[in-house]
């Protein structure tokens, strides 16, 4: 019989280590400061509010909770999008889905709600390394210390989305294909304010929006907790942003900030490709090329309103906080005249996330109720 030594430090063995890793290389210059002034009033407040509304994913979320996935996807318009077009694509002749059961759809609705759930891991990890990107790189001492704050958020969000997707649903699904390449291109940008700006105000809007959805669906009470206090966090990120970045591009050049502009365009308007994992398909024994072609002729018959909620709630929190950045009007309002043409403007003045994150804090308002009930169940001096 042969003995395994067991290796120092639970470290995974090398073979796994090298095939689960993969390499980034940064251009941007890192940078010290000597300038410890605080000059910023309003980020030296969001970080102390980030400093006292920091929560511990072990003792404040309630890990024995049993999860019934069916039940739990039941709600889902997202996963029930997807189940309905497999419906409708049953119906098709010829279809891959002709012999389909209640069993396989139901199994649909569970992949697919755990590909989602990955995407969330695995852009929580993305935010993680683009925090501690931004305190190599950014040049104030006010940014480098809010964005320290950002990196432990995001490590404790990407721990609570792995460990639910573990122990409550099973095996993730890899990083999709739009936010590996979005991610990775913030990672190795030599300019420090597109990670900036790719990560705070791109990402983090979408991941308010689509968090959001999803906690408005689900009757879970753990996910609904982890959710909300996710959410909490991601609100002070993009106020992060949006404080930051106005102030740096009042000084740049129309040229400067033309670059910024088609990045905005490039990664909204001109691709809108963002949720396909093809994963699910295989693991549901069928290839994604077989199934795709009657997937989209179900699209086409298919009521597609529950994907458009998402696409709502994205754009109502990225027009309004590129407004504040200053970013539609620069260049003869280049970027307003494409989002325009998109249908995006008419969220221009809906709730920024610079002014309204203290309403996402559902970890100081659980406090202060706590503290609230504590004092009711006093006994009365007399
Ligand atoms: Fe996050
Ligand atoms: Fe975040």
């Amino acid at each position: 019989m042969t003995t395994v030594e067991p290796r120092h430090y639970g470290l995974p063995d090398d073979a796994v280590i090298q095939g689960s890793i993969r390499i980034v290389t940064d251009h941007a210059p890192r940078i010290f400061t000597w300038q410890y002034d605080r000059e910023g009033d309003r980020l030296v407040t969001l970080y102390n509010k980030a400093m006292s509304s920091q929560w511990n994913s072990v003792t404040e979320l309630d890990w024995a909770a049993e999860v019934d996935p069916e039940r739990l996807v039941a709600t889902s318009q997202q996963s029930q999008g997807l189940v309905s077009l497999a419906r409708t694509a049953k119906e098709l002749p010829g279809s891959p889905f002709n012999n389909w059961n209640e069993a396989e759809f139901s199994q649909l609705g569970i992949e697919s709600f755990k590909a989602t759930l990955s995407q969330f891991m695995h852009g929580e990890q993305g935010a993680m390394m683009v925090a501690a990107k931004i305190v190599e790189t950014a040049p104030w001492i006010d940014a480098k210390y809010y964005a320290s704050t950002q990196t432990t958020d995001e490590a404790r969000h990407t721990e609570v989305f792995a460990k639910y997707l573990h122990t409550k649903l099973g095996d993730a699904y890899p990083m999709n294909p739009y936010l590996d390449g979005h991610i990775t291109a913030l990672l190795e940008d030599s300019r420090w304010d597109i990670a900036y700006l790719g990560m705070q105000i791109v990402i983090e809007s979408l991941a308010l929006a689509s968090f959001g959805i999803m906690l408005h669906e689900t009757e879970e009470p753990l996910l609904r907790k982890l959710l909300r206090y996710v959410m909490a966090n991601e609100a002070r990120h993009v106020a992060f942003g949006v404080l930051s970045l106005s102030e740096y591009y009042e000084d740049l050049t129309e040229p400067e900030l033309k670059d910024r502009q088609e990045f905005l365009a490039e990664n909204t308007v001109r691709n809108r490709d963002r949720t396909t994992t093809p994963e699910i398909w295989e693991r549901l024994g069928m290839n994604f090329e077989v199934a795709a072609p009657a997937l989209h002729e179900a699209a086409a018959k298919t009521d597609m309103s529950v994907f458009k909620n998402f696409q709502k709630g994205f754009n109502a929190k990225l027009v309004p906080n590129v407004r504040k950045l200053g970013l539609l009007d620069a260049n003869n309002g280049h970027l307003r005249k494409l989002w325009d043409e998109a249908g995006l403007m008419k969220w221009e003045f809906a709730d920024d996330t610079a002014s309204d994150y203290e309403s996402y804090d559902a970890v100081a308002a659980d406090r202060a109720a706590n503290q609230q009930t504590e004092r009711s169940n006093e006994p009365e001096h007399a």
